[in-house]
């Protein structure tokens, strides 16, 4: 039914040209509308901002805020960057942390120049490529909960090196905000209060967990409830100006190691004695005109520019978006760009073949299939929730920061050390823990991201910055497991090829793919037309309350426009 698809798709596409490019303005704020109030949204609650100076997107009010005191106080976007992620790590203390890792794309306006930080974490140096076999058979389980779960942590190494280089403000003035928030409390949010009650029972095992997230009586807190996490910015305070010193040599190293270890992990003081950041050379390619940066691997920037090189001779804009034949393409370049997922990993350990892969040739290949794919469709599988959180900043002088942090999925391991505070990730699950075996998003093991000690991890996280001229115009960066690059590839459709404003962009209903399983999630404010549609062409699909969440912030001079995502109660500030 599959190889019907081109024609098909072709046809529809001709038909759809006139009508619903002409409907696509119309249809796309009656969709974003729909969508909110799908979310439960508030339609008159507003998630984004249009400001002359700066911008800064986070995945809550409170991390945005932090990132606009930094602006505010002279800090540049690097300053506020940080900021903003030790902020979000208290506020959304679920999805990223100081025990986690993340990567951050920078756009620094003083050299023109794009960098790209790599903070992800490391397999200890104990870890073996067999490390999660029992009895002989895997278990995954071994790898999302309990002490072997946790990669060695790179956030704190990563953002010391970020301020260190591009900042102009010390960590404990940039950390106050986070401080105050875990000291003094801060409110609970719909996504971090759904993520509690989900997991209260996991919680209540673990001593530190349950005292921070659970109420004396065992119960989940609600939205609104203040959360305290005292002993986390006692251990900010500690960090003093030298946190990656204090983190990675110290007290704090032996206390996290012995703690890990007393949980069955093998992550020892010369794990975090021998952990680095690595500054790495952004990937760009060209999309109509103008130039797409994003991060190399071992995250997944790779594959938003396939995806866009293979979409870029179709002239999207003439389809309407979300418009069925737009969807039909965009599923099957998703897909081609899955398979080549599976080729990237930690360059340190396996060749990627990056110059290859975003070869015009290659590319001209995987557009080829999509449009002429057979795949079988599996039983359709639903994403996991999920941790990860992104934010990005925009400030006066033209800096542009994009980063994606996080513990995995949500509260990491289930791991609190008591003592710091800090919550552990499982970040091991984002390796292969066995060739075929899904990790927690259903991605299949590949030989190429096996375990080895001191590799990283592959990761779908994927901030992105669109460059015309010369200058950053757009700013987009999503968490949500692999539901991130499908994530990004939609909003900088949205924008470049829609010219939509970030808030309509981000609102839109949003589709992923990955292959395997070989079916098409949906959110449930796509409209019925377009799934009915979708399913008639033979697409098994299904049909989700949402997927990950992604902020976007657009950039002209003197006129910025930022948008956090609704969907896990995002939010954009800026004056
Ligand atoms: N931990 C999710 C990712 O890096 O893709």
């Amino acid at each position: 039914m599959r190889t019907a698809d081109a024609s098909l798709i072709a046809a529809r596409g001709t038909r759809a040209l006139l009508g619903l490019a002409l409907l696509s303005t119309l249809m796309s704020i009656f969709i974003c509308a729909q969508a909110r109030q799908t979310l439960g949204e508030d339609l008159s609650a507003d998630t984004s901002v249009h400001a002359q100076h700066a911008v800064v997107v986070a995945e809550n009010a409170e991390a945005a805020a932090a990132g606009v005191e930094i602006l505010k106080a002279g800090g540049n976007a690097i300053d506020a960057a940080v900021a903003t992620s030790l902020a979000t790590g208290v506020t959304h203390a679920t999805s990223c942390g100081l025990g986690g890792g993340g990567f951050m794309l920078i756009y620094s306006a003083r050299t023109g120049k794009f960098y790209a930080l790599d903070y992800r974490e490391r397999a200890p140096l104990k870890a073996t490529c067999t490390m999660f076999f029992h009895d002989g058979k895997p278990d995954e389980e071994m790898a999302r909960n309990g002490g072997l779960a946790v990669a060695v942590p790179g956030e704190v190494a990563g953002l010391d090196a970020a301020l260190s280089r591009f900042g102009t403000m010390k960590f404990q003035q940039v950390a106050a905000p986070a401080i105050r928030l875990a000291r003094d409390g801060h409110p609970i949010g719909e996504h971090m209060a759904r993520g509690i009650a989900y997991m209260a029972p996991q919680i209540s095992e673990d001593p530190g967990l349950k005292s921070v997230f659970l109420k004396a009586d065992g119960s989940a807190p609600k939205i609104g409830d203040l959360i305290f996490q005292k002993k986390l910015a006692a251990t900010l305070i500690s960090l003093g100006n030298h946190p990656a010193d204090k983190f990675y040599h110290g007290k704090l190293a032996s206390q996290l190691s012995a703690f890990i270890q007393a949980h069955g992990g093998i992550i020892s003081t010369a794990d975090f004695a021998a952990y680095q950041p690595v500054w790495r050379e952004p990937l760009h390619r060209a999309y109509l005109g103008e130039e797409v940066y994003v991060m190399p691997p071992p995250s997944s920037g790779g594959v938003v520019l396939e995806m866009l090189g293979m979409l870029e001779p179709g002239r999207l804009a003439g389809l309407g978006v979300n418009s069925p034949p737009y969807l039909a393409r965009l599923i099957e370049v998703m897909r081609q760009g899955f398979v080549d997922r599976e080729k990237y990993a930690d360059p340190a350990f396996v060749n990627v073949p990056i110059a290859t892969l975003l070869s015009p040739e290659h590319i001209n290949q995987a557009r080829d299939r999509a449009l002429h794919h057979n795949l079988p469709a599996p039983d359709p599988t639903a994403a996991h929730d999920h941790g990860t959180a992104m934010l990005a900043v925009a400030d006066s002088e033209g800096n542009v920061v994009v980063a994606t942090t996080t513990i995995n999925t949500i509260f990491g391991s289930k791991l609190m050390d008591p003592e710091s505070g800090i919550i552990l990730n499982d970040e091991m699950d984002d390796f292969a823990v066995a060739k075929g075996v899904p990790n927690a998003f259903k991605l299949e093991g590949v030989v190429r991201n096996e375990i080895a000690p001191g590799k990283r991890p592959l990761s779908s996280m994927s901030p992105t910055i669109v460059v015309k001229n010369g200058k950053p115009i757009l700013a987009v960066g999503g968490s949500g497991g692999p539901t991130i690059i499908t994530g990004v590839l939609q909003v900088v459709l949205d924008v470049v090829d829609y010219h939509m404003e970030p808030r309509a962009a981000v609102d839109l209903p949003r589709i992923h793919e990955q292959g395997v399983p070989d079916v098409v999630l949906i959110e449930q404010a796509m409209p019925a037309a377009a799934r009915t549609a979708l399913s008639e062409m033979g697409y098994k699909i299904r049909v989700v309350p949402m997927l990950g969440a992604v902020g976007a912030i657009t950039i002209e001079p003197g006129n910025l426009r930022g948008a956090g995502d609704p969907r896990k109660g995002g939010m954009a500030a800026g004056y």
